[in-house]
Formats: C-alpha cells, sequence, structure tokens
C-alpha cells in the first residue's frame, strides 16, 4: 500500500455506515501510507440544491473527520473543489468512457429510478469524476463500503483503458478496502436495506446517548425464533451485523447462542446494541462541535490541505496531458 485515497458527499451527518465503510479506515490507514481525504462537494452537486446546506454540510463533514481522529497534519484532509485539477482530469478521462457503461451503473439506474426529473449529465458522468478523484493521486487503495464497489470496478476499467490505449503504465489498478477484510454494508434497523442518509434510517455520530438508545430501541425484530436454530428473519440478522462492528466477540457469541437456543431477549440484545454503539460514538461525538466552531482552525487545515492536493494533482494532470498529447511548443 502506497498510496490511500477517498472522500464522502457532504450530505449531512455522517452515521454509521459512512464510520465503518469509510472513516474508521482512513483513520487507521494514515499512519500507514501517504493518505490524501477528501469532501466530495462537487458529487453534492448531483443531487443537491440548497447551497447554504452544502456550505454547512461541508463544514460538518470536516469537523466530524477530524473528530473521528483524522489527523491533518498526517493525513491531506481537502476539499474536492479546492482542486480544480479534477475537473481537467475527469475531462480527459471522459473521452475514453462510454455512455453505455455509465448507463449500466447500478447508483446511476438507481437515481435515474428515484428521480426521473432529474437526470442530469453530472449523474451520468459522476463514475468519471469519481475515477478522476482516485486516479489524480494514483492510489493503490481506497477505503469505501460495499456500495462502492461498482465504482471502484469501473475506476480500475478507465486506468487500464487509458494505460492500454497510450501504450504506458500509468495509472494503477485501484483497489477498494476494508481493514476488517471484506468491504461492510452496515444495515439500517428498520428491517431491510442499508443504513443511508436518504432511507433515513441514520445513526449518526453526533447523535446523543439518549437518541441512539432511542433508535436503536425502535428497531425492527420478529416475534422470536420458532425453534431451536431456526434461521434468523433479516431484522434481528441486521442488529448482529451492528454488533459485529461495535462489540465485543464473547457478546455476539453470547446473543447468538441465546436465539439458537430460543432464549433471546430482543430487549436485551437491543439494550446491548446501543450501549456499544454509544461506546464508539461518544468520544467522537464530545470532539464535534468545538472543531465546527473553530473557523480559523478549519481555514487552516483546508489551506494546507489544498495546497498539498494541488501539487500532487498539478503533477498527474500534466503527465496525463502529456501522454494525450496535449504539449506545449
Ligand atoms: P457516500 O458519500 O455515499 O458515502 C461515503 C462512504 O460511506 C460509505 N457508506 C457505507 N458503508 C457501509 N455501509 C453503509 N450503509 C454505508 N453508507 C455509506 C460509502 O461506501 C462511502 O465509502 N461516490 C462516493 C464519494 C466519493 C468517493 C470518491 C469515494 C467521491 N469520490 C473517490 C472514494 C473515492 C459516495 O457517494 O459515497
Amino acid at each position: 500500500m502506497n498510496t490511500v485515497v477517498s472522500g464522502i458527499r457532504p450530505t449531512g451527518q455522517l452515521h454509521l455506515g459512512n464510520y465503518f465503510g469509510a472513516l474508521r479506515n482512513f483513520v487507521k490507514l494514515q499512519h500507514e501510507a501517504r493518505c490524501f481525504f477528501f469532501i466530495a462537494d462537487y458529487h453534492a452537486l448531483t443531487t443537491h440544491d440548497n447551497p447554504e446546506q452544502l456550505h454547512e454540510n461541508v463544514r460538518t463533514v470536516l469537523a466530524e473527520y477530524i473528530a473521528a481522529g483524522m489527523d491533518p497534519q498526517t493525513a491531506t484532509i481537502y476539499v474536492q473543489s479546492d482542486v480544480p485539477q479534477v475537473t481537467e482530469l475527469s475531462l480527459l478521462l471522459s473521452m475514453h468512457a462510454y455512455v453505455g457503461e455509465l448507463e449500466r451503473t447500478a447508483s446511476f439506474k438507481d437515481k435515474v429510478r428515484k428521480n426521473p426529473s432529474n437526470v442530469n449529465a453530472g449523474l451520468l458522468t459522476y463514475p468519471v469524476l469519481m475515477a478522476a478523484d482516485i486516479l489524480l493521486h494514483r492510489a493503490s487503495h481506497v477505503p469505501v463500503g460495499k456500495d462502492q464497489e461498482q465504482h471502484l470496478e469501473l475506476t480500475r476499467v478507465f486506468a487500464r483503458r487509458f494505460n492500454n490505449m497510450y501504450g504506458v503504465e500509468y495509472f494503477p489498478e485501484s483497489q477498494p478496502y476494508n481493514f476488517g477484510s471484506e468491504l461492510v454494508k452496515i444495515p439500517g434497523l428498520d428491517g431491510s436495506g442499508k443504513m443511508g442518509k436518504s432511507e433515513n434510517n441514520g445513526i449518526f455520530l453526533a447523535d446523543s446517548d439518549a437518541v441512539i438508545r432511542k433508535k436503536v430501541m425502535k428497531a425492527v425484530t420478529d416475534a422470536g425464533p420458532a425453534e431451536p436454530n431456526s434461521p434468523m428473519s433479516e431484522g434481528v440478522a441486521n442488529i448482529f451485523t451492528i454488533m459485529n462492528v461495535v462489540s465485543e466477540p464473547s457478546t455476539i457469541e453470547y446473543f447468538k447462542e441465546k436465539h439458537a437456543a430460543c432464549e433471546i431477549r430482543y430487549g436485551d440484545l437491543k439494550k446491548q446494541l446501543a450501549e456499544d454503539i454509544i461506546k464508539t460514538v461518544a468520544p467522537i461525538r464530545e470532539r464535534i462541535e468545538s472543531i465546527r466552531n473553530d473557523d480559523a482552525y478549519l481555514r487552516d487545515v483546508l489551506a494546507e490541505g489544498a495546497s498539498r492536493a494541488r501539487e500532487s494533482a498539478s503533477k498527474t494532470v500534466e503527465d496525463v496531458r502529456q501522454i494525450m498529447g496535449i504539449r506545449r511548443f
């Protein structure tokens, strides 16, 4: 592993899915590799129509990055739009991105289905801009959740195509990364699907202990296992999936045995889950507010981050221009 790049769209407060899918990995990797972590504000524009809110969301995500343990001295933290080279690289890469493959992307099809009246060109080229984010620093690894796997596959397709087309070994094949093993998908507690901002089922890093307890106690379960060793319903399985990232293995084992023996009390299971989530979230939450309100500090972090990111980005864009034949006389 030599270079790590990843980003999160500023759509509001970060939730457990963002944390366990991406942020926790960033924080760990910052000491092991050259790391670039950005706030994907251009990407947020594909679905965002409230400028004031967008601006505040950038502040929120930045404060939450730092509160979660990202160290701006060690890692390069920046806002995507502060590094305009990414738009040039995106344009250059788009010349070799086929409309058909972009139209087949699951995230694009999903957005078209959910919002047929706003199928903008930015949505279609979203994966090209994302590939540009990653290839801008020639990333070897990209910490993301499971839902970003297809975008990473496309990034590798674009990188390979570029290398083949120009007969170079320039772009690496960036790999998605999660330090546990597999990429994770954190489910919601509403019975099915993933945890997400637009799903309205987020448990946020900024939530108070009381709010976390309330959200967890409302989690969907079932009437209890019908007989010993019966399979778990989706709602119950989701509780265990979140336990897998926040609880001790012995705790998980204990409740699994209780379920298998038909002795489980879902109230106890939820109480345990809530306390284990609080253990992860509370120390982060306590730092968020003071960081969020420190304008001078945030400005310094972003100025330094943008300057380091631009340095790396200009080098790549200059190389790509040369390779593609955009050359000076
Ligand atoms: P975004 O902003 O939707 O989500 C940010 C990160 O959080 C992860 N994530 C989850 N992981 C597990 N379970 C969940 N329920 C869950 N919900 C969100 C996402 O997988 C992601 O890692 N296109 C990206 C942003 C982006 C990007 C990039 C990422 C733009 N350019 C370059 C990496 C590299 C996105 O929309 O993520």
